[in-house]
């Protein structure tokens, strides 16, 4: 609210007659300055209470602008009032500003037996049952808030280096990792329910059927020829040619209808996609850089910013089927350059929040993690550590090179070894993705981890392999098709180039910012096995 004066009135919100309560109760006057401004706020009541012998009522109101709420003065329950603004009377009220109701606009009545998140403290599982209603309660609101800057801190910090937005598909043919966790995108079941179904109200024509069928047509193609050779009159033959056109597509609609086979369509023993929707198998995307490459390929710097699934029977507070992904790639890049960026991305997001969300972050850390906002502050300020895995490996019990680490181990190396976020880079190629590009050594790829305390790996990201004989080898290697690649794999043949690029797990990056502990509280509606409510 920076540059408002006291004397100005609170201001209205967009499209809608009503203040948001942000714009009252931010000012650094807490908005004892709007006394005696006639407004209209919404909200939903968090808490109320009688007063003087029930004479008048007391409602804590929020509108989900800000973490606060605004105390009415009313006799009734109201969300969408009309009032005027007033300082309230000395004592023991921390308010600097209530609003005293003079007409109820608008009332959204709740029976208080049936609503399902009351007043009292409900855990986050509890409010995992009803997602629907969830953000009404303080602590999704905030963390909406928070998720909301993030997204806007993350456009503007590619925006400010000159990055591009794509958006990658969703629908993908391509299998990114390699590693096959993908979601089918699929008509073929619900297209052969329907035709199974009309196949039993109405059975295709038997072969008895069709005979009849055929033989009416040559009946009615005799016909013709009659009339034609004792050179009947012109309307004659057109009458009896439009009989025979009716015959011959009365056959071969019944010849379509008698192929069709109930069940899934097979060929060769194998479920036949050229039947599916797309004529080949798709999936949902598990990530848009290959991609997003093709045009980082062309306009140099580019980042996409989407949802990305993974069909992972995963239980654990940090993974879902359903998250978001935020891929930069850069052309003319390389691994070093790739980590800078990463580090002042991760840098520059924690400083965004400290100057555009404090007030949420401070409900955070009186709620849930003390030390969050000092950890924000730490991140903006201190150099990344930056590992070779095999450096990496030295920290850990188990020394057997080229196996992944364990997130043990990581959380071990960000939260307690270093205290700092850690780039463990280099890693053994075997326990990669095939577009990695190989070192010199010819055992490492140039990959690179971000790991950062309370969450673990947080980004994960390398150079590209730009050599067209090396990574088509890779591919073969890892046991996949070349064919579906060709496109990709068209980057290398024509104008290849050297360039980096890097995925940042969006809720983990939230879960690190207020420190919950688990990830299905920080998306709005979580997708994990056995649950995608709504
Ligand atoms: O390390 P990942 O698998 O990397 C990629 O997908 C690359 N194609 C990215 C790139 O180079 N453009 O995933 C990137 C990040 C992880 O570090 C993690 O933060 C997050 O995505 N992530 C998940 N977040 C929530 N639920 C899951 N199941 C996740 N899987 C990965
Ligand atoms: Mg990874």
């Amino acid at each position: 609210m920076e540059g408002l004066s006291l004397s100005e009135p609170a201001l209205k919100a967009q499209f809608s007659q009503r203040v948001l309560i942000k714009t009252i109760l931010s000012r650094p006057d807490g908005g004892a300055g709007l006394a005696g401004q006639t407004v209209k706020i919404g909200g939903w009541v968090k808490t109320g209470r009688k007063a003087n012998k029930d004479e008048f009522a007391f409602l804590e109101v929020n509108d989900g602008s800000c973490p606060a709420n605004l105390q009415l003065v009313s006799t009734g329950a109201c969300v969408h009032v009309e009032g005027k603004l007033d300082v309230p009377p000395e004592g023991k009220n921390k308010q600097k500003i209530e609003l005293k109701v003079e007409k109820v606009l608008d009332v959204g009545p709740v029976d208080p037996s049936k609503y399902p998140i009351p007043k009292t403290k409900l855990t986050l599982e509890f409010l995992r049952d009803h997602v629907h209603l969830r953000a009404r309660t303080n602590t999704i609101a905030s963390i909406a808030r928070i998720r909301d800057e993030l997204a806007y801190a993350t456009h503007t910090f590619f925006r400010k280096h000159g990055f591009r937005y794509v958006h990658t598909p969703i629908i993908s043919t391509s299998d990114c990792e390699g590693a096959g966790e993908m979601f089918q995108v699929t008509t073929l079941f619900s297209d052969t329910e329907k035709l199974d179904k009309e196949l039993i109200a109405n059975p295709p024509p038997s072969q008895a059927d069709l005979e009849a069928a055929s033989v009416l047509v040559k009946e009615k193609g005799g016909v013709v020829a009659q009339l034609k050779s004792a050179k009947a009159s012109k309307s004659e033959i057109s009458a009896a040619v439009s009989e025979l056109t009716k015959a011959k597509e009365i056959f071969s609609k019944l010849e379509e209808r008698s192929k069709l086979k109930p069940g899934i369509p097979k060929k060769d023993g194998k479920v036949d996609y050229s039947q599916d929707f797309f004529a080949r198998q798709a999936f949902l995307t598990v990530s848009g850089q290959l991609q997003v490459e093709t045009y980082a390929c062309a306009l140099s710097s580019v980042y996409t910013f989407g949802p990305t699934f993974r069909a992972e029977h995963s239980h654990t507070s940090r993974h879902l089927a359903e998250f978001w992904m935020v891929e930069p790639e850069i052309a003319f890049a390389d691994l070093e350059d790739d980590m800078r960026c990463a580090e002042a991305y991760v840098k520059f997001m924690c400083q965004w929040l400290l100057d555009n969300c404090l007030d949420d972050m401070k409900f955070m850390v009186e709620k849930y993690d003390k030390g969050a906002i000092d950890r924000l502050k730490m991140v903006a300020s201190t150099d990344f550590v930056r590992l070779s895995y095999t450096e990496a490996k030295v920290f850990e019990n188990k020394v057997e090179w080229g196996i992944d680490l364990a997130s043990e181990h990581e959380r071990y190396l960000t939260e307690v070894k270093f205290k700092s976020p850690v780039i463990v880079y280099n890693y053994p190629k075997g326990i990669k993705a095939f577009y990695m590009k190989v070192n010199p050594d010819n055992k490492t790829v140039a990959a690179m981890d971000v790991l950062v305390p309370k969450v673990g790996e947080l980004i994960g990201g390398s150079q590209r392999e730009e050599r067209y004989e090396v990574i088509k080898e890779r591919i073969s290697e890892m046991g996949l098709p070349l064919d579906p690649y060709q496109w990709y794999l068209d980057l290398r043949r024509f104008g290849t180039v050297k360039h980096s690029g890097f995925g940042l797990g969006f809720e983990r990056m939230i879960l690190f910012a207020t420190g919950l502990e688990n990830i299905r509280d920080v998306i709005p509606f979580p997708r994990y096995p056995g649950r995608a409510d709504l």
